[in-house]
């Protein structure tokens, strides 16, 4: 199927209408564009290969075909999901894509949209945190996304770091201790974190919820989807209790195959549509119905990004044993053979993964020896253009928890990370281990 075919489709309902010639300021030469284009392409070749299995680096993964189509294809338009008066088809898109995340986490009574990104998410979570709990201060983990502490500086709320314990989870006793002081407003749990893919203990967040009053905020941007899959995973089995939390934000845009521009807000208590009242002497004309700009802090939104998920999740439905759910079960799968594999290699794994990031270091002695092999390693893959991976910095005294035998020469140890996210990394565990230990075996462990 060409990749064009809504384009096409849509551009024959587009001639259906009175003929115009466009105007001559808009013209371009076909030989200018080739011009132009000789240079654009050279420029793009100063990419990584995002689309590779053999890219096991950061959270990047191409969009599907499918939602490209629909992108490509509502483009042509352009509507602006702002109001039902710039985007009526592509509005109406959204709200059916949003009410079936709300049924998926379980939101029975909710108010929510699509934004253009985790961070415009947790933006306006954290916007209605400081409404609903003014002058209270909001607690995240230190390997919460650093998201949390920009957006806390730019509202002027008052935050507080909660150590990590050796997993990468947030500490449940600091966290208690903080909340014994009586001023937290909302707690974000992290589901899953950046650095690790680990889960925040969310059973243990709730329990202390009996006793200290404060309003919990799920930061799902890289892993809201796993819930589709929570029933397969012991470990992810915590995403059931996501009902029970004051909101979720979370991205198509890194699990659900789409292209950049498309994360998600929700809240489980629809009268927080209040704090967003505002009034447009421009736009809401054409309908009494709910206009997404009126519970939304971005106004032009672009309603391809509605178009292009509603057409995926038709095709790849939010099930767990088709659709997305098999896609990301296998995601897990290549994660957990990776880390069964690893040991027998040049490297040792650092953490059992919880999602589908794992992370591992060079089997060198100090501190100092594996943060030097593991950044050769990522400047060595892409320079033999050969494996793309990424680093992490590990406190040191967390790392010697998980591995005593550690020499601790500086504070930071810099260890290897990789967010297996496409199923094709399934079957290419064993192509990436013997690309990784190419890399290393010149550095003589
Ligand atoms: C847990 C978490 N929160 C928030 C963000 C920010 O999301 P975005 O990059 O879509 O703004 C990320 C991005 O990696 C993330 O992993």
């Amino acid at each position: 199927m060409e990749i064009t075919y809504l384009y096409n489709e849509i551009q024959k309902w587009l001639d259906s209408f009175p003929k115009f010639k466009g105007d001559e300021t808009l013209n371009v030469k076909e030989e200018e564009i080739i011009a132009v284009g000789g240079e654009f392409l050279d420029k793009m070749k100063d990419n990584y290969p995002f689309h590779h299995p053999l890219y096991a680096g950061q959270m990047l993964k191409p969009p599907h075909e499918v939602a490209i189509m629909a992108y490509l294809g509502t483009m042509l338009l352009n509507p602006n999901n702002h109001a039902l008066d710039g985007g009526p088809a592509t509005a109406k898109m959204e709200k059916e894509v949003v009410s079936d995340f709300a049924k998926l986490f379980g939101f029975n009574e909710y108010l929510g949209h699509l934004t253009t990104s985790g961070t415009i998410a947790n933006f306006e979570a954290l916007l209605i945190a400081r409404e609903l709990a003014p002058n209270k201060v909001v607690a995240f983990s230190e390997q919460a996304h650093y998201t949390h502490s920009r957006v806390c500086h730019w509202l002027q709320v008052p935050f507080v770091e909660i150590p990590s314990n050796n997993f990468g989870k947030m500490d449940i006793s600091s966290l208690e201790k903080e909340l014994q002081k009586n001023n937290i407003g909302t707690v974000i749990v992290t589901l899953a974190t950046t650095s690790l893919g680990a889960l925040d203990d969310l059973k243990e967040i709730l329990h202390l919820q009996k006793n200290y009053n404060f309003r919990i905020h799920i930061d799902a941007a890289y892993g809201g989807y796993f819930k589709i899959i929570s029933q397969y995973r012991e470990q992810l089995q915590v995403f059931d209790l996501i009902s029970k939390a004051d909101s979720i934000a979370f991205d198509p845009h890194k699990q659900g195959l789409q292209p950049y521009g498309c994360g998600c807000i929700l809240f489980n208590n629809p009268a927080v549509g209040k704090f967003y009242k505002h009034n447009s002497p421009y736009t809401y004309f054409t309908s009494d119905e709910l206009h997404l700009g009126e519970i939304s802090i971005e106004c032009s939104r672009a309603g391809a990004s509605a178009a292009a998920l509603w057409f995926t999740n038709k095709l790849f439905p939010l099930k767990s044993d088709f659709g997305i759910g098999q896609i990301l079960t296998k995601t897990i799968d290549a994660t957990e053979d990776f880390a069964r594999k690893i040991n027998n290699s040049y490297f040792s794994l650092y953490l059992q993964p919880e999602t589908n990031i794992v992370t591992y270091f060079p089997k060198f002695k100090s501190a100092s020896e594996i943060s030097k092999a593991s950044e050769n390693i990522l400047k060595e893959g892409i320079l033999q253009n050969e494996l793309w991976v990424a680093t992490l910095k590990v406190k040191s005294e967390h790392f010697q928890v998980n591995h005593p035998e550690l020499i601790v020469d500086k504070k930071w140890v810099t260890i290897l990370r990789s967010c297996l996210m496409k199923p094709e990394h399934k079957d290419w565990v064993n192509d990436i281990i013997d690309g990784l230990n190419n890399l290393t075996a010149p550095q003589k462990i």
